[in-house]
């Protein structure tokens, strides 16, 4: 980060929700399921510089314990008024402490200062903690999908993920005040 003044005056562990940077991508892979998306998280990264991604990881006394990302121009609609909410991980040590529900309030904010009028994003539906955290902050189940999902991890092995899906979604339309401290990515 480059304002050592405000580093100062924050207590050594509150969580900082900032934009990702290149060194987070191996900083994330001390999380195991996330060093197995190494190749999704490489190509994440070039969607995010050319601004079709939002990338926002959640820091905690220098240590990179959270991500999140939202999708500008998701498959399902291209249209610009949506973003999707993809790949939400905290550090398994650092859950439960609000880290989560800050990274997705902050997303959610970024994206509707990007006019997104619309949240969208896919959950297990046997993932009831996520789901309970979700409907929390607003969202609907709004219908089910079968997600297939084949890749290859940075040992080489291939892995396909069959998952029974519920599509949440959620109105951006209302005013939200959860503004990140510096406004655009630094990369
Ligand atoms: C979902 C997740 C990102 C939330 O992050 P977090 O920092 O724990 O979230 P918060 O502290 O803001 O909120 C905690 C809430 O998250 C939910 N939650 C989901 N999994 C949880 C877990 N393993 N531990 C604690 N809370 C969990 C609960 O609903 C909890 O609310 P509760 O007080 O009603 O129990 C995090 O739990 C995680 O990484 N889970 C594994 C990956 C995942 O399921 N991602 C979502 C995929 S769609």
């Amino acid at each position: 980060m480059s304002d050592p003044v405000s580093q100062l005056e924050r207590p050594a562990h509150e969580p900082v929700i900032r934009w990702a940077v290149y060194e987070d991508i191996s900083r994330l892979e001390a999380i195991p399921d996330i060093w197995e998306l190494r190749d999704s998280n490489l190509q994440a990264f070039q969607a995010y510089r050319m601004g079709r991604l939002l990338w926002l990881v959640a820091e905690v006394g220098g240590r990179t314990v959270g991500t999140i990302w939202g999708e500008l121009y998701p498959e399902h609609d291209r249209s610009g008024r949506t973003v999707h909410i993809v790949s939400f991980r905290v550090e398994d040590a650092f859950q439960g402490q609000g880290i989560g529900s800050r990274l997705l309030r902050t997303v959610e904010e970024e994206a509707r200062r990007r006019g997104r009028k619309v949240a969208t994003l896919f959950v297990a539906q046997d993932n009831h903690g996520a789901i309970r955290l979700y409907q929390r902050h607003g969202y609907a189940i709004g219908g089910a999908r079968t997600s297939r999902f084949d890749y290859r991890d940075p040992a080489g092995r291939r892995h396909t993920r069959v998952e029974e899906q519920y599509v949440m979604h959620k109105s951006l339309e209302a005013e939200g005040s959860h503004p990140l401290q510096h406004r655009e990515p630094g990369y």
